[in-house]
């Protein structure tokens, strides 16, 4: 056959599948999707690509199509694409689109939940910290400034979406508009309203809306909404006819659908790993199956809250850098028992893709860079401030908050002054519970303690009239769910030494990870002073290694595990991996992905130790293992925690 032949085949076969329109809808009559006139199911797994290094999309996503699923799930932040009001960032690993893309290559439809809030454990719940420049907004309700900052954030997101709506061409068959907002005190149906508004103005009538409560009526009461199909979700282990029955209550026709069958369950610091047995995951999915209902299994691949990400639950218990979740693939994509026996399941429902699953990626030990690998004390923070607050301080009567600095995330100094002699131990205290979240205190240079919010709230210092005082604090990551999510972070209320206020303060916003990435921290000469007791001033630590020549294949991932240090933040080649704090548990090991090592030139590993680093006892090193370990014991009030915060009582 001729070329010229065989491409008018083409154009012809090519036209014709033109002239059949792509449509997504919902089939009241016969209680399921339509796609393309077709009766569709869909079993979707949840993936958020700003967890995962965009280089790992597109193996993530392999492995999920390889599992059987169809469609895949992910929630838009819109605070990592808005960081300042008006400054927008798509690009690297923000790129939603290429991911977009790369979903629909794999062969996978895709469920959009673009908030604007979206829980998710995710800082804030994915609003951005910059609408709490007004003080008293409520958010998620019709508040005007509210509503001014979501209209201008969906009138950027939502056109930029609409090409890849599925009738338009792109693999996006329903948008999810706001999460779980009858779990929300505020209850605001003008504030739905307004919202399926904008979604429709910018998105047109043809697409599925659709709206995510908790299983039972009392939630489905404020979270649903006319022209917005209501969905539930609910993890393993209930009664899936009675969850349904909730959705039946707000939907008596459409498909069956639960948005978020938890197949694991997130953690805190300080509280045993959460775990989900397989079986369970297993046996009630089985069973949404088997009635024919839509599922979403939230995780299928947690990933990684790298940096600051992390969000936060009331009363205040931050997440830790892994958001493993338990889940059928692992933070760093491994495939799991888990894994296979979704898959099974999945098998005598839909027909699984042939070929092989892609292999779990290797893991390279690299070992431990010790200080024979020439560690180096840098400087500590209240050393470094001329170069960590590019902006310069700010003075004021009173304390101000990060956002009144116009921070958002990591670490600010407050300094101040003894205005009394404290001959006797004295208490410096925040009798408003106002350190949000954790603040190392220390006097003329010598640590002296910690507050923590929630937990502590007096340190006793000593020293003459005119002392020094500094106070790091460190925003540990914004409540994510409920009422509290107004979460203000450095020292939002006054802090009194014995009776009196404490007044003059000087605050420095630090750029901490600029001054990291470009290597601006200056050295500082090892002393003789012997290591002091318990505590020792915030201060930085650098190490590097080599990747080892004439083996293949590397730079592999990695994880990171920090033994002997306390509680801090590290950074490799400038990249901010997260928080680490062994002391707390349960997560020992940050995951260390190969994109970010480098073989041609020393891997350079920056650690900010807060508490106490093990430098002086000569053992400043960190390891690289090829194991995770994120279910340390630990001491907790595990069962408090859980009970606080799962759904299974919402069946
Ligand atoms: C945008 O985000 C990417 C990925 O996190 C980052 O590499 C880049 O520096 C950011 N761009 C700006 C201008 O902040
Ligand atoms: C599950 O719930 C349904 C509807 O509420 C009820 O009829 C059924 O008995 C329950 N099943 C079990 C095992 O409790
Ligand atoms: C402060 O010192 C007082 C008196 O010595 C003591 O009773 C109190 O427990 C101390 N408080 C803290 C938080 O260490
Ligand atoms: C601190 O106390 C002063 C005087 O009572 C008050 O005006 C101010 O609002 C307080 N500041 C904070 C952050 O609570
Ligand atoms: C942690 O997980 C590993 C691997 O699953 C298991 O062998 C170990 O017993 C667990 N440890 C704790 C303390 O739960």
């Amino acid at each position: 056959m001729s070329l010229l032949r065989f491409g008018s085949i083409l154009l012809l076969l090519f036209g014709h599948s033109l002239a059949t329109p792509r449509s997504f809808s919902l089939d009241y009559k016969n209680d399921c999707f339509r796609k393309d006139g077709e009766e569709f199911r869909y079993i979707s797994g949840s993936i958020h690509y700003s967890r995962i290094p965009r280089v790992y999309w597109k193996d993530r996503l392999l492995k999920m199509y390889m599992a059987g699923l169809n469609a895949i799930q992910t929630y838009i932040p819109w605070n990592y694409h808005e960081e300042s009001p008006g400054r927008y960032n798509f690009t690297g690993d923000r790129d939603v689109e290429h991911f977009l893309q790369l979903a629909q290559d794999v062969g996978f439809v895709v469920i959009l939940r673009p908030g604007p809030y979206i829980c998710a454990e995710w800082d804030m719940g994915g609003l951005p910290a910059w609408l709490l420049n007004k003080k008293d907004i409520v958010l998620r309700s019709s508040d005007p400034d509210y509503i001014a900052a979501v209209d201008k954030w969906m009138g950027k997101l939502l056109p930029m979406m609409k090409p890849y709506l599925y009738q338009n061409g792109g693999p996006i068959i329903t948008v999810q508009v706001e999460n779980e907002y009858g779990s929300y005190f505020a209850c605001d149906y003008n504030y739905m309203r307004h919202l399926t508004k904008l979604f429709r103005s910018q998105l047109g009538e043809e697409v599925v809306l659709f709206t995510t409560d908790g299983a039972g009526l009392n939630y489905l009461k404020c979270g649903s909404i006319q022209d917005l199909y209501a969905t539930v979700d609910f993890g393993p282990g209930g009664n899936v006819t009675a969850a349904f029955a909730a959705q039946r209550h707000a939907e008596p026709r459409g498909p069956l659908v639960n948005s978020e069958y938890y197949s694991g369950w997130l953690d805190h610091w300080g509280s045993r790993h959460s775990v989900v047995s397989s079986a369970k995951v297993a046996k009630s999915l089985n069973e949404m199956l088997a009635v024919g209902a839509n599922v979403n299994l939230y995780m299928f691949i947690g990933g990684t809250n790298f940096g600051y990400w992390n969000g936060a639950n009331a009363p205040y218990g931050p997440q830790p850098t892994s958001y493993d979740y338990d889940a059928p693939l692992t933070e760093a994509g491994d495939l799991t028992e888990k894994y296979f026996a979704i898959r099974e399941v999945i098998k005598m429902y839909h027909k699984i893709p042939e070929g092989p699953i892609p292999p779990t990626t290797p893991k390279y030990s690299y070992g431990s860079v010790g200080n024979e690998k020439g560690w180096r004390s840098l400087q500590t923070i209240s050393d470094a401030l001329e170069t960590l607050s590019f902006s310069g301080p700010v003075k004021s009567m009173y304390p101000q908050t990060f956002i009144e600095l116009n921070q958002a995330f990591g670490y600010v100094l407050y300094r101040t002054t003894l205005p009394v002699n404290c001959n006797t131990p004295t208490p410096l205290s925040s009798p408003l519970n106002g350190v949000h979240d954790r603040a190392y205190v220390s006097v003329d240079g010598v640590a002296v303690g910690i507050l923590e919010r929630d937990k502590a709230l007096t340190v006793n210092v000593t020293g003459k009239a005119g002392s020094q005082v500094d106070i790091l604090v460190e925003n540990m990551g914004r409540i994510n769910y409920g009422k509290y999510i107004n979460d203000f972070k450095g020292l939002v209320s006054n802090m009194t030494l014995g009776k009196d206020t404490l007044t003059g303060w000087t605050m420095y916003s630090l750029s901490i990870d600029e001054a990291v990435s470009q290597g601006l921290l200056g050295e500082t000469k090892p002393t003789d002073l012997p290591p002091p007791a318990a505590l020792s001033l915030p201060a930085f630590y650098q190490g590097n290694f080599i990747i080892p020549d004439g083996i293949p294949d590397l730079p592999q991932d990695t994880y990171i595990t920090l033994p002997k240090w306390r509680k801090g933040q590290i950074w490799i080649n400038g990249f901010n991996l997260g928080r680490y704090w062994p002391t707390r548990g349960p997560q020992l090991t940050l995951f260390v992905p190969a994109n970010i090592l480098s073989t041609a030139a020393p891997n350079i590993v920056t650690v900010l130790e807060l508490e106490e680093a093990p430098c002086s006892s000569g053992l400043c090193s960190v390891e690289f293992t090829a194991t995770p370990i994120l279910n340390a014991t630990v001491q907790s009030d595990y069962k408090h925690q859980r009970r606080l915060f799962t759904k299974d009582d919402l069946l």
